[in-house]
């Protein structure tokens, strides 16, 4: 199989299950405009954040990377009436293009965008005793992704989901040299000797290539 085909079945996927989403389409279209890369995750994968927020009655939501809000638009449709969702970002342009499309879903009421440095960020949300979130979607810089799984796990509740994306990378993850790889499998030595957490991942194909995420529950 191809990528061509991994995206072809993503777009029957999305045909099939998703269907057109005004706020959701105009939010890519908004990206593209202010010249975002196109590095959200796709249709199937942000439902899939949906349905796992959903099912855990997830009422807090933290999330890391905003990029254009793509994914948190997805996550924060599946809060309550009165859920709230913190995402951190470290551009501001990125934060300007996402609270625009938050806005134009609706969403701007539970959904607070945070901009700078997560690792500065993380550590005044636990300060404040911001949480805990009930679900952590981590998806910023992958070289930091180990310390940001561990902020995340202080920031939960047993039974909270921490989920993190791109933690395959075309298989970087096994023998890749660059600083991602090395943040992958610096994510992986973390979970598996983290006993408060049980973890699994899964690979993925689609429009967005050859990847996978880890997803850990926190222990009772
Ligand atoms: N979650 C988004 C995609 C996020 S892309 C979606 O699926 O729609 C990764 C984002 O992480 C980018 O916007 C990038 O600016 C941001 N980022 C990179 N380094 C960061 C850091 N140190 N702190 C916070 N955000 C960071
Ligand atoms: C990149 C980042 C992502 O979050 C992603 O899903 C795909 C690619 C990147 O930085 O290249
Ligand atoms: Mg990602």
């Amino acid at each position: 199989m191809s990528s061509q085909a991994w995206s072809a079945v993503d777009a029957y996927i999305a045909d099939r299950l998703i269907g057109a989403d005004a706020h959701l389409d105009s939010a890519l279209s908004a990206n593209a405009a202010a010249g975002l890369p196109a590095i959200d995750v796709s249709p199937p994968q942000g439902k899939l954040l949906h349905l796992l927020a959903r099912s855990i009655g997830a009422k807090r939501i933290l999330e890391v990377g905003v990029l254009g809000g793509y994914s948190t638009i997805w996550l924060a449709r599946a809060l309550p009436d009165g859920g709230r969702l913190v995402t951190l970002e470290l551009e501001q342009k990125h934060a300007d293009v996402a609270a625009a499309n938050l806005a134009d879903a609706g969403l701007s009421d539970r959904v607070e965008i945070r901009v700078g440095p997560a690792l500065d960020t993380l550590p005044k949300l636990a300060a404040e005793a911001a949480g805990p979130f009930d679900l952590a979607f981590i998806d910023a810089d992958k070289s930091n992704n180990a310390n940001y799984f561990a902020w995340a796990l202080t920031l939960s509740r047993p039974g909270s989901l921490i989920i993190v994306d791109n933690v395959v990378r075309d298989g970087s993850v096994l023998a890749g040299t660059d600083a991602n790889a090395a943040g992958a499998r610096a994510l992986f030595d973390t979970i598996a000797t983290e006993p408060r957490v049980t973890a699994t991942a899964i690979q993925t194909v689609g429009s967005k290539g050859w990847d996978g995420f880890a997803i850990a529950l926190v222990n009772g």
